[in-house]
């Protein structure tokens, strides 16, 4: 049996509340707080916090009203536990922990990561077990062998940015504007991919890890050769200073060079990395998930280099890929049931 279940995320920049029943989404409310942070090129964990304070409760009814229930309707709660910035997570962690102690029902807490890849199965019931996991996301670059939903091992991740994180700094660096992923990948269709190669870090022989820093430095010299600006800044401290050399005196055309050259290097890495670890494990699918996931050039590259191993490869449905709450309730249910037989 189904069950109508609250599902709550505030683990990064968006407030999310959605309410489901099974895989049916009866609403999905994001309210993101990404124009606060546009300014500074990334997530400011004190004005997320404050963010979701000031919006979960709006979030809750809003989801309530578009789901047409009451609260005193809900069966379940969801909530991501982990990972996230801890203001952030606070916040929903005590609404779901209220909720679900004022009407005395169950509580799940779940892991966002492993909830991005199960928003596929939110639309695609015969994804079986085994299966290898990808997340691309502003916070995650992982690779997951899943066992099941409450078994799994990562068998590589970044060592350093996450490919998201990757595009907004170089976006930043172009002065282009946050969130990066959709602006570079839009500036991308009219640039020529093979104009400027960036290189392409692969770690140690066999490794499944990444490494995404080397892309981000190698643009940010690239602009400023360009630019003139032959005296490199390299020390942490003057990161801002860097960035605000920008994209600025680029013309238009090359910096849709840089970004199509950018994007088509930093998807090579995925691409190569994950077909590798389909390989090694003879997994038939790569189920992606996360943000970065929404990506054509992405979803284009993976699925053709995939098939040439035979391996399917499943995107979650574009309103899935970014951080919500409904792909948390979906996977809180599932979770609930599991532990119920
Ligand atoms: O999954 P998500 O909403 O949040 C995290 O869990 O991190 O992912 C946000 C990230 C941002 O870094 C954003 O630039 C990237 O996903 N992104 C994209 C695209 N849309 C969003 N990256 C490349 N291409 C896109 N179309
Ligand atoms: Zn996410």
């Amino acid at each position: 049996m189904t069950m109508l279940t609250l599902g709550i995320e505030t683990s990064c920049d968006e407030t999310a509340v959605s309410v489901t029943r099974g895989k049916d989404i009866l609403s999905n409310v994001v309210s993101s707080s990404v124009h606060l942070h546009s300014k500074y090129g990334g997530v400011v964990p004190e004005i997320a916090s404050r963010f979701h304070l000031e919006y979960i409760t709006p979030a809750l009814k809003e989801a309530l009203i578009d789901a047409r229930v009451g609260l005193d309707d809900i069966e379940l709660v969801a909530v991501t536990k982990e990972p996230g910035l801890i203001g952030s997570l606070l916040v929903g962690i005590s609404m779901a922990r209220a909720v679900a102690y004022s009407l005395s029902i169950p509580l799940v807490e779940v892991n966002h990561i492993i909830a991005h890849i199960y928003a596929n199965l939110m639309h695609n019931g015969r994804l079986e077990f085994p299966f290898m996991g990808l997340v691309v996301s502003g916070g995650h670059t992982q690779i997951i062998w899943m066992e099941d939903l409450d078994k799994f091992r990562v068998l590589g991740e970044t060592q350093d940015d996450a490919v998201g994180e990757a595009f907004d700094k170089v976006a930043k660096i172009l002065g282009l504007g946050y969130p990066g992923g959709p602006i570079i990948e839009k500036r991308a269709i009219n640039g020529d991919p093979e104009k400027i190669r960036f290189p392409r870090s692969f770690l140690k022989e066999g490794s499944l890890d990444f490494s995404y820093s080397g892309i981000k430095t190698a643009v940010l010299y690239y602009v400023q050769k360009q630019l003139g600006h032959k005296s490199q800044v390299t020390s942490h401290k003057s990161e801002d200073t860097r960035h605000k050399t920008g994209g600025g005196g680029l013309d238009s055309k090359m910096i849709d060079d840089i970004c199509a050259g950018f994007q088509e290097a930093a998807f090579d890495m995925i691409v190569d990395t994950a077909v590798s670890a389909c390989r090694k494990k003879k997994a038939g699918a790569l189920v992606v998930g996360g943000g970065v996931s929404a990506n054509k050039r992405l979803r284009e590259k993976l699925t053709g280099e995939a098939q040439k191993w035979g391996i399917t490869v499943h995107f979650p449905s574009m309103d899935l890929c970014l951080d919500n709450a409904a792909m948390i309730a979906g996977l809180g249910e599932a979770l609930y049931k599991k532990n119920q037989n």
